[in-house]
């Protein structure tokens, strides 16, 4: 079974059939919410809303953990998550749909392993790829199979948050190789690795970094929230076109 996390514009899925919603507990606590498990185009799905149903969990504030175990104990084995980001260069401009297959990771203190108990032995994970190159391909295809555009590949800098980022900060992304922005890839990819879930992501770009595009004054939240509602219909139609093929 496939799950997708959905972020910031994407709390609920209208083409899912909803079959019933499963509170999971965790050894690491509560998930961001009970899990909504589902059809989409006939395929078994779960869906979890990543900063709760009311948005109430920042993205420092969430439980990756308790996120990720809960999935898995409900018999998930794929991840697609969902999540806004803001586009450093032009050609990731708002409303675009991208793929990413990098990640540099810039947040601290949040809780970014599950082995880390004193008797859990020492264990390091590969990460050389952090998003599984053949669920990317995957959603890639069924992206083309909608007829919607995405750009296949991307460096994504996950930043602390909750705040958005300076310009100078946006700078040093970029010096660094970072192509868009956002605050949740991480530990989410690292955990589901770890977990031996695979897992990709579909980025929606909300809007320009900070200090970028024709308006680098500042960023307008009622454009972030104009551009992803209109995104969101797009990224529903690779969704559906990913559960389609994979029945
Ligand atoms: N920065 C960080 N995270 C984001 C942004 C941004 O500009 N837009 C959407 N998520």
């Amino acid at each position: 079974m496939f799950a997708i996390i959905g972020g910031t514009g994407l709390t609920s899925l209208n083409t899912l059939e909803i079959v019933h919603r499963q509170v999971v507990r965790t050894p690491y606590g509560d998930p961001s919410g009970p899990l909504t498990l589902g059809r989409i185009a006939g395929r078994d799905i779960a869906f979890l809303a990543r900063h709760g149903y009311g948005h109430t969990y920042a993205p420092h504030r969430i439980n990756y953990r308790a996120n990720l175990w809960a999935l898995q104990h409900v018999g998930v084995r794929e991840v697609i998550s969902v999540a806004s980001v803001g586009g450093i260069q032009a050609r990731y401009a708002p409303g675009t749909l991208v793929i990413p297959h990098q990640i540099i990771d810039y947040t601290w203190g949040r809780v970014s392993t599950f082995f880390e108990g004193e008797e859990d032995p020492v264990t390091h994970i590969d990460f050389t790829l952090p998003f599984t190159p053949a669920l990317r391909q995957r959603l890639i295809r069924a992206a083309q199979r909608a007829g919607e555009p995405v750009i296949d590949g991307a460096v994504y800098a996950c930043t602390q948050g909750p705040r958005l980022e300076t310009a100078a900060e946006i700078d040093r992304l970029e010096r660094d190789g970072a192509n868009v922005v956002g605050m949740t890839a991480m530990p989410e990819a690292a955990l589901a690795r770890e977990l031996g879930l695979a897992y990709a992501a579909i980025n929606v770009v909300a809007n320009y970094a900070a200090g970028r595009g024709p308006d680098a004054g500042e960023i307008s939240f009622a454009e972030i929230e104009a551009t992803l509602a209109d995104t969101m219909a797009r990224v529903k139609r690779i969704l559906e076109s990913f559960a389609d093929v994979g029945r």
